[in-house]
């Protein structure tokens, strides 16, 4: 059964905080979700397995730790995952990285799938699938099921803002995987979006509007 993490550091707090502002502007919004990725990765590697290996110091040999291995995809869930990446890479620069292109759909909401590109090796792999916001959970849930079509088993999702609406759809959909989740807002709106939240994040990351 997989877990829900909200978190709580304030450094991730504040940086989100600053990414809701309407007047944060594109470059501003970009190095924060840099920044938050960083952050948000750092606890969500916490998990991965390490093994013992000797090294020798400049002292004398030692038994350390070191990573068991380095079988790690990231997966954004484009436009806005991408955001997430490089943060990401700056903590696991070995990773490699799987598409998936997802817009929803402007009436219905309904995620509508246009690419899905996966390292060729996906089962092997522990996989972040990240994208800034959960709203409906349409877009994370087709993601997953792409994902674990394709081979993927080993999946954690990391979002910056969800809405308790997407996160239950989430939870039900894929109940075995882990979702990390940087500040769990109040509702969606009419339109889909979530409140407070901070408003269209690929346009944001972008700046299409
Ligand atoms: C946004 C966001 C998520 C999705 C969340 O993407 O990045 O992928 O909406 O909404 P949901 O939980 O209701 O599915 P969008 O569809 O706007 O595409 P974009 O990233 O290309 O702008
Ligand atoms: N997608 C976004 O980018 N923002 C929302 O609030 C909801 C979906």
């Amino acid at each position: 059964m997989g877990k829900v993490y909200v978190f709580d550091h304030p450094l991730i707090q504040h940086k989100v905080s600053l990414m809701r502002k309407t007047d944060t502007n594109v470059k501003e919004f970009r190095e924060l979700a840099k920044e938050v990725a960083t952050l948000m990765g750092f606890e969500a590697t916490r998990d991965l397995p390490l093994k013992e290996v000797e090294i020798e110091t400049p002292m004398c040999k030692a038994k350390v730790h070191m990573l068991e291995g380095e079988d790690i995809a990231i997966g954004p869930i484009l436009r806005a995952g991408l955001g997430f990446v490089d943060g990401m890479l700056a903590l696991v620069p070995n990773a490699k990285v799987g598409h998936v292109g997802l817009y929803r759909d402007p009436e219905t909401h309904e995620p509508v799938e246009y690419y899905c590109k996966l390292p060729v090796d996906i089962e092997k792999r522990k996989i972040f699938v990240v994208d800034p916001m959960l709203a409906t959970g349409g877009s994370a849930v087709a993601a997953i099921d792409f994902i674990k079509q394709r081979g993927g088993k080993d999946i954690v999702f990391m979002c910056l803002i969800a809405a308790p609406e997407g996160l239950k759809v989430l939870e039900e959909a894929h109940p075995d995987i882990d979702i990390y989740i940087a500040s769990l807002d109040e509702r969606l709106n009419e339109n889909a979006y979530i409140l407070p939240g901070l408003g269209d994040a690929g346009d944001r990351l972008y700046g299409t509007k």
